[in-house]
């Protein structure tokens, strides 16, 4: 398969759209990361996202929405959900609900679980396409399963080319790093998993504290196990400095080549990580040191990438 690139004009949205109606896969722009879209309700759409990414099919998806409106027609919304939609709609935000039956989606989105991770994105492109499409997108990140997350189109084709049908190129993402899920099905909000949106800000929103993602529940959150997010080459956390055949990774004044944030701004750094872990691939470091990166705000997010990408690998 020729893998297109799109323009991120109204011809290309409409290609794009046409692509997604056939039950093609097209990976479109949002401000976290790019996400490999297909119809959230076409059963073969679905399968082949999880084809593409060579993702394992108990790994539910987020169904991508216009606006919370949307949302509501596919999940159960308790009043908690309309704080953190009013806050931060559209943008780097994900809940977990209970999901409604009846909804008209594929069975193989949420993997057999009762809840469905909505989200309503803030990138142009991604709210055009999904205006021009008109319906719900299921979007995993556009990267092959276990590897870095793509926030260029260049990302995506080193992964997918050949495996989908169209990549709509909206250049670089803004915030760098998947949004943030919050589960809200159960008594308490919980963060299943840190991301672009800092904890610190939720919980301002919500009034009270989010309760930690229960580690020894496989179900909460499928997709949270140990490896991922990984480049090529090993790395180590909280470097001083580089020992011999590192290359450095810096965050704030450090001597290195290669740094997250020079000015020590956790914004800025979550913007540059997976870039800065594709380049390193790219050159082919053969091992990563990381400068420490506080654990606060956006550093949360960047701390839990770093460790999982530093986490032991699946063989193979
Ligand atoms: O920023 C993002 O969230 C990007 C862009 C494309 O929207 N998407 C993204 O999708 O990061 P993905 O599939 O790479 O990560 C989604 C995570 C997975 O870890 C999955 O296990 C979890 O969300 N998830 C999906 N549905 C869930 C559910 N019903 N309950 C708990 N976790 C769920
Ligand atoms: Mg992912």
């Amino acid at each position: 398969m020729q893998t297109e690139t799109l323009r991120p004009d109204s011809a290309g949205h409409a290609r794009a759209a046409a692509i997604l109606r056939a039950g093609g896969l097209v990976a479109m722009p949002t401000e976290t990361v790019y996400g490999l879209a297909g119809d959230a309700r076409n059963d073969t759409a679905v399968a082949r996202i999880f084809e593409a990414k060579g993702r394992p099919r108990f790994n539910p998806l987020i169904v991508h929405l216009p606006d919370p409106d949307a949302a509501r027609d596919y999940v159960e919304w308790p009043h908690r959900a309309d704080a953190l939609a009013r806050a931060f709609w559209p943008g780097p935000l994900t809940l977990v609900l209970p999901l409604k039956a009846g909804a008209g989606l594929s069975p193989l989105v949420t993997a057999g679980l009762p809840t469905l991770a909505v989200r309503v994105p803030a990138h142009p492109v991604a709210r055009a396409l999904l205006t021009e499409f008109g319906g719900p997108l299921a979007a995993p990140s556009a990267n092959p399963s276990g590897r870095i997350s793509p926030t260029t189109a260049a990302h995506v084709k080193a992964g997918l080319d050949g495996r989908i049908e169209a990549i709509l190129d909206g250049g670089p993402c803004d915030v760098g790093l998947e949004s943030t899920i919050v589960g809200l099905d159960g008594e308490t909000p919980v963060l299943l998993r840190p991301g672009g949106l800092p904890q610190e800000a939720l919980e301002a929103a919500l009034g009270q504290p989010l309760a930690d993602r229960h580690t020894g529940d496989p179900l909460t959150a499928p997709g949270q196990m140990s490896s991922h997010y990984a480049p090529d080459a090993p790395l180590r956390l909280n470097a001083g400095a580089a020992r011999e055949g590192e290359v450095l990774l810096g965050f704030g004044l450090v001597d290195c080549a290669l740094n997250l944030s020079r000015a020590g701004d956790l914004v800025e750094a979550a913007a540059n990580l997976f870039h800065h872990l594709h380049a390193l691939d790219a050159q082919g470091a053969r091992a990563i040191a990381v400068s420490p990166i506080p654990d606060r705000g956006l550093g949360r997010a960047i701390n839990d990438r770093l460790r999982r990408a530093a986490a032991p690998r699946p063989p193979g």
